[in-house]
């Protein structure tokens, strides 16, 4: 496990942000894997102006998200395909049709998240996965006690989340109960993974994933056993490592 640690948070998204750009550049059609949450923001807005100055094109690359909320139709104000499409993917010059998002409301949850494993399996895997981290080491919607075994699967929301999810809400009871998400050997299948952590509240999740046991308790922590794994942090982050 690699640690790059930032001044701040405009650091770190500027350093993440060219660590995904560099790899662009030298394999135009990478697939990403992305994450929703506050945290990878500023790495997209730097991703997006790259691609405004000339310096980047997302015309050859695929992105797969990690989740998104059971229960919401795509164009609902707080599903993740919206929050993609208005702080990604309609700034920048990728195909739509190569943004994969799980969909909220599936026919049938089981096959929808089988063929998802199968649409990564026929883009030959990911090569960067970009995580965020909930505090209570959460990675996509994978929460404490999960299996490290498992592929996209449906999960049941912790109170925990839901209510740090509930300020997009309103009112905030309107926070889905469920997600589908890619499982801990989805994340772990990725060739690269990539974690952005800012800010003193994340600290404690940050240490118990670098420095704690590696167990089901705290998710975060199986990227210990994973070969090429960068967390890209800021000071405040970083600051019981
Ligand atoms: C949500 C997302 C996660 C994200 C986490 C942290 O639960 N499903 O992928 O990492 O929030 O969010 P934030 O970056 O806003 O702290």
């Amino acid at each position: 496990m690699k640690i790059l640690i930032e001044r701040d948070y405009d650091a770190m998204s500027k350093r993440a942000a060219t660590l995904v750009a560099e790899q662009i550049r030298l394999q135009p059609d990478l697939v990403l894997g992305l994450a929703t949450g506050s945290t990878p923001l500023g790495m997209y807005r730097n991703l997006i102006e790259l691609v405004r100055r000339g310096d980047l094109s997302f015309a050859a690359v695929t992105t797969f998200n990690l989740d998104e909320y059971l229960g919401l139709a795509p164009d609902h104000p707080q599903s993740y395909r919206t929050f993609m499409e208005e702080k990604l993917f309609r700034h920048i010059d990728i195909i739509p049709v190569n943004t994969r998002i799980p969909q909220g409301l599936p026919d049938d949850i089981a096959r929808h998240c089988d063929d998802y494993e199968r649409q990564i399996a026929k883009h030959d895997g990911i090569d960067i996965q970009v995580l965020g981290i909930g505090r209570n080491g959460h990675i996509g919607f994978n929460e404490p006690g999960e299996e490290f075994g498992k592929l996209t699967h449906c999960v049941t929301l912790s109170d925990s989340t839901r209510q740090a999810n509930a300020r997009f809400f309103s009112p905030p009871e309107e926070v889905p109960t469920h997600a589908i998400t890619m499982g801990l050997k989805s994340i772990m299948n990725a060739r690269r993974v990539l974690l952005l952590a800012s800010g003193a509240d994340k600290s404690e999740a940050v240490r118990r994933a670098v420095c704690g046991d590696v167990t089901e308790d705290h998710p975060a922590s199986v990227l210990q056993l994973h070969p090429n794994c960068v967390f890209v942090l800021d000071d405040a982050a970083a600051a019981k490592l």
